[in-house]
């Protein structure tokens, strides 16, 4: 039996976690659509729908959300200003999304934010208040979902890095106390556990890599959250 039914919408799926994001999805062999402001970068994969447009636009977003049971959030600004700035995309552009994700049905809102979102002066925050964007569309995202059916799961990752997934053994924690790296491939398989690990229903949590030690599964760190 598949481990989650129905279709998952990828935002930011042409970045390097959104794609990692797709490549578990199908391994698991869950139905994917991916919403990107291009298709090239999309071109590895078979089997899945590309749904096309900005975080800014409203009703590329309806037709994306259109038919999706859950949507996994991996978009970032990679701009100071503009449209792909953090203001637009990880403040702004979020809201919007989980607003229409809500008005849409879509029961489940996976996010992938960042530790250090509650500390306005660490460094990070010198690109365009990035943290503090992020901090905004995690409280609205807890403020209307985790209610009425409709749950919510916060991922904040330490800085990514991009080697394999199931290499380094991970830590979690709550409360944005730790600090460290992670690859954004086990960054992308917690989002996709997630779509089915009751724990993290309605939870915000931090993780990290330790040691290198290769895993066969990451399950348990999200059950011991
Ligand atoms: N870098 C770090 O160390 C770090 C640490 C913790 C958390 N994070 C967060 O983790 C998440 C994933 O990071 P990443 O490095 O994998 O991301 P990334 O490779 O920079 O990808 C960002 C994605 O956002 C999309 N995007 C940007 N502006 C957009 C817009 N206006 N409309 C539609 N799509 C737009 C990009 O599309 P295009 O391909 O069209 O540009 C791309 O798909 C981000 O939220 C990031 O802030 C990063």
């Amino acid at each position: 039996m598949k481990k989650f039914e129905g279709k998952v919408l990828v935002v930011g799926a042409s970045g390097r976690t959104g794609l990692w994001v797709i490549r578990r999805l199908q391994h698991y062999g869950i139905e994917t659509r991916a919403f990107a402001r291009k298709a090239d970068k999309l071109a590895e994969f078979r089997n899945i729908e590309v749904s096309l447009g900005r975080i800014q636009n409203a009703s590329a977003l309806r037709s994306a959300v259109s038919g999706c049971q859950a949507v996994i959030c991996t978009i970032g600004a990679n701009s100071l200003f503009g449209e792909s700035s953090p203001v637009q995309v990880d403040g702004d552009g979020i809201i919007r999304l989980v607003d229409i994700a809500r008005e849409n049905d879509v029961k489940k809102f996976i996010l992938v934010s960042s530790i250090a979102v509650t500390k306005p002066f660490h460094p990070l925050n010198l690109f365009g208040g990035v943290l503090s964007q992020k901090l905004r569309s995690e409280n609205h995202l807890r403020s209307i979902y985790g209610k009425d059916g409709f749950t919510y799961t916060v991922i904040r990752p330490g800085g990514l890095k991009d080697g394999e997934p199931f290499k380094h053994q991970l830590q979690t924690g709550k409360g944005d106390m730790i600090s460290g790296v992670i690859d954004r491939a086990d960054v992308a398989e917690l989002a996709v556990l997630s779509l089915w690990i009751k724990r993290v229903e309605n939870e915000t949590f931090e993780v990290i890599r330790t040691e290198p030690a290769e895993q066969k599964s990451l399950e348990l760190y999200l059950e011991k959250i």
